[in-house]
């Protein structure tokens, strides 16, 4: 009797945290990307025509939810001589291979790719995070060329694939 009391108070507590019964079942807590990615020190810098400096993108990205940590550093640098611009459209990684960015001029956008074993059996196990932001970088006018920066901002992660 006693045994079938505590039984349903089990199956009852399952019921009411859908989270821990797939654990149970399936041995499997899905990894959820929900809490902002962080960029932080963002700083854009764009040179003069005359200028012998090069072009860069650089800041450093932050993600802060469960099983999902990364803080890395994502850079792009113009080559000088290049015929591309910091804009030219096109994707860079970051030093963490599974973050990469890409700036088109006013909006920085982002993806982050994981493994999660719940998603399925390999190969079938990888997701990709996406998130966009506009910086409003306050801009800085220098002797080589004009400075965009913006200390931290907070990407919402807006779509999964
Ligand atoms: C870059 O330009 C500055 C002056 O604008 C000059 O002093 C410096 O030597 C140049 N550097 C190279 C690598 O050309
Ligand atoms: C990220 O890493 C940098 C340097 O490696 C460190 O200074 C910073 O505190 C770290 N931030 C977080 C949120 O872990
Ligand atoms: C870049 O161009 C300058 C002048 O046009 C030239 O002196 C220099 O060698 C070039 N550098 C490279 C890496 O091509
Ligand atoms: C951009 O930043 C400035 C100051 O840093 C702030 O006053 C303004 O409201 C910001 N605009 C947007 C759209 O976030």
């Amino acid at each position: 009797m006693l045994f079938i009391i505590l039984l349903a108070i089990l199956q009852l507590g399952l019921a009411l945290n859908p989270a821990s019964f797939r654990k149970l079942v399936k041995d499997c807590d899905p990894k959820i990307e929900e809490i902002p990615w962080q960029i932080t020190n963002f700083v854009l810098f764009e040179k003069k025509a005359a200028s012998n400096q090069s072009s860069y993108l650089a800041f450093h990205f932050i993600d802060v939810n469960e099983r999902l940590e990364v803080n890395t550093t994502c850079v792009r640098t113009v080559p000088l001589n290049s015929t591309s611009t910091l804009d030219s459209s096109g994707w860079t990684l970051c030093k963490n291979n599974n973050v990469a960015f890409e700036w088109d001029g006013t909006t920085l956008q982002l993806s982050r790719d994981y493994k999660d074993k719940c998603l399925g059996k390999p190969p079938y196990d990888t997701a990709t995070a996406w998130g966009r932001i506009k910086p409003n970088a306050t801009s800085t006018t220098a002797v080589d060329g004009v400075y965009g920066m913006k200390t931290e901002m907070h990407m919402p992660i807006t779509s999964l694939s």
